[in-house]
């Protein structure tokens, strides 16, 4: 046990953690250090985005080119530790590019946040009445709050009386909707809330309720937002479903729709097929700085709407097309957070135009899309293993520590197989014995 740990300066928390947990070891100390950026300014940054820094940690940025969406090429950022993540939304990018690209459309902008409190009094109607009395005060309270949101065309929309005394007795909810504009909102929200709390908590206390006093539980914000939706599809002939020479297209799109139906109906299968579009949404939410936790926590909700967990995506194979898109909940922002101070969420949000919210919701849901597209092509084909243990491959030589020769000869070795571990490491065995290796027939 340490106490006071978080006013230790950073040399003297790495002092502690290295003596503590490494028995002083020199290169823990080193592995933490190469880490740190040369430019002492930047690094102070980095070291002032949370509490207890200690180090950077690096996950691969990578591009994925050739997103057509509403008639505009993106080339999209994608902050993703898995080998086969950015290379199956690039070619899913490719194939769509082809045919007309993507068209993305956000539904609705709304959030809603909540004052959760508990109010003992007996009759629920005269609270009803009560909050529809001084609503406009919440509004007018919060009128400092709500300016600069105000100017850019957002704030408040709606503030109503929740009745939740069936699920916990005396609990009633005070649910507000906003529009954050370019700004996921959270900050602004919870701030809104908090005033909300502060006008009930008077106001009900010079009313002529019986119970004259609330207890505030929370103030929050919910990160399930089911109003702040976007939708992207693709779509064309079903002659046009060209996938390598073994499968005739109908065929495919057949066998595509059959398992996107799967994942509708059987929750095991829906999981797994939506970590895949998450795969791609989550890659573009850390690059542009937002809010990965936030957004997987809505979409895999809102994947329950129907009343069982199933697909993110849908399809229709009918008329002679193949159509295919995904509604999803994206709470995302542009402005605020660390979207202008991180230089490369900077950089990232430079390379797609500076985007605002509602486009960069457009092209986070086509990812999540595309990724999902690139996996089932791949299941319903080839299978998974072919096209991921290619890039996986990589991983497996460069933790043999394999020469960038013998890793070129290995790579080409496996050029027309899948390779499995074993098979990586005895033919990393043999090369490294001096044998020479063809492509593997
Ligand atoms: C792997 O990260 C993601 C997939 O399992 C998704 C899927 O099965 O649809 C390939």
């Amino acid at each position: 046990m340490i106490r006071g740990f978080s006013k230790l300066t950073k040399e003297a928390k790495i002092e502690w953690l290295v003596q503590n947990y490494f028995n002083g070891s020199e290169e823990a100390l080193n592995t933490l250090k190469t880490y740190w950026h040369s430019d002492a300014k930047l690094q102070k940054l980095h070291d002032e985005f949370i509490e207890n820094t200690i180090s950077n940690f690096y996950m691969p940025l990578g591009i994925a080119p050739n997103f057509l969406i509403n008639g505009t090429e993106y080339c999209v950022p994608m902050a993703v530790e898995e080998s086969s993540v950015v290379a199956a939304a690039a070619k899913s990018a490719n194939f769509w590019h082809q045919k007309g690209g993507f068209k993305a459309d956000v539904l609705s902008t709304t959030k809603i946040g909540h004052v959760h409190f508990l109010w003992e009094g007996e009759n629920a109607k005269m609270l009803n009445e009560f909050i529809a009395n001084i609503n406009t005060q919440f509004y007018t309270e919060s009128d400092g709050i709500t300016q600069n949101m105000r100017k850019r065309g957002g704030g408040i929309l709606d503030i109503k009386l929740v009745d939740k005394t069936a699920d916990i007795p005396n609990y009633y909810q005070l649910e507000a909707e906003f529009e954050t504009c370019d700004s996921m909102g959270a900050n602004f929200i919870n701030t809104c809330l908090e005033k909300f709390a502060d006008v009930l908590k008077a106001e009900i206390s010079i009313s002529n309720l019986d119970v004259k006093e609330v207890e505030v539980v929370m103030c929050i914000l919910s990160n399930y937002t089911p109003k702040c939706l976007v939708k992207s599809e693709v779509s064309c002939a079903i002659e046009q479903m060209v996938e390598g020479t073994d499968i005739a297209p109908a065929a495919f799109a057949k066998r595509f729709k059959t398992a996107v139906r799967i994942a509708e109906t059987q929750p095991y299968r829906a999981v797994t097929h939506n970590k895949g579009i998450m795969n791609g949404i989550d890659s573009v939410v850390l690059a542009t700085g937002n809010d990965f936790r936030a957004i997987e926590a809505s979409a895999h909700a809102y994947a329950t709407k129907d009343g069982h967990y199933g697909s993110l995506t849908h399809v229709d194979v009918s008329e002679g097309q193949f159509k295919f898109w995904i509604e999803v909940p994206l709470a995302l922002g542009t402005v605020g957070g660390i979207t202008k101070l991180h230089p490369l969420v900077k950089f990232a949000h430079q390379m797609m135009g500076n985007p605002s919210a509602a486009d960069l919701m457009k092209i986070a849901a086509t990812v999540g899309l595309a990724q999902n597209f690139s996996a089932l092509r791949s299941l319903t084909t080839t299978g998974i293993q072919q096209g991921h243990m290619k890039m996986h491959l990589l991983n497996i030589l460069n933790q043999l520590e394999a020469t960038e020769a013998e890793k070129q000869m290995i790579v080409k070795y496996f050029i027309k197989n899948t390779p499995h571990h074993a098979e990586v490491v005895d033919a990393f065995k043999r090369v490294r014995g001096g044998e020479v290796l063809g492509v593997k027939p």
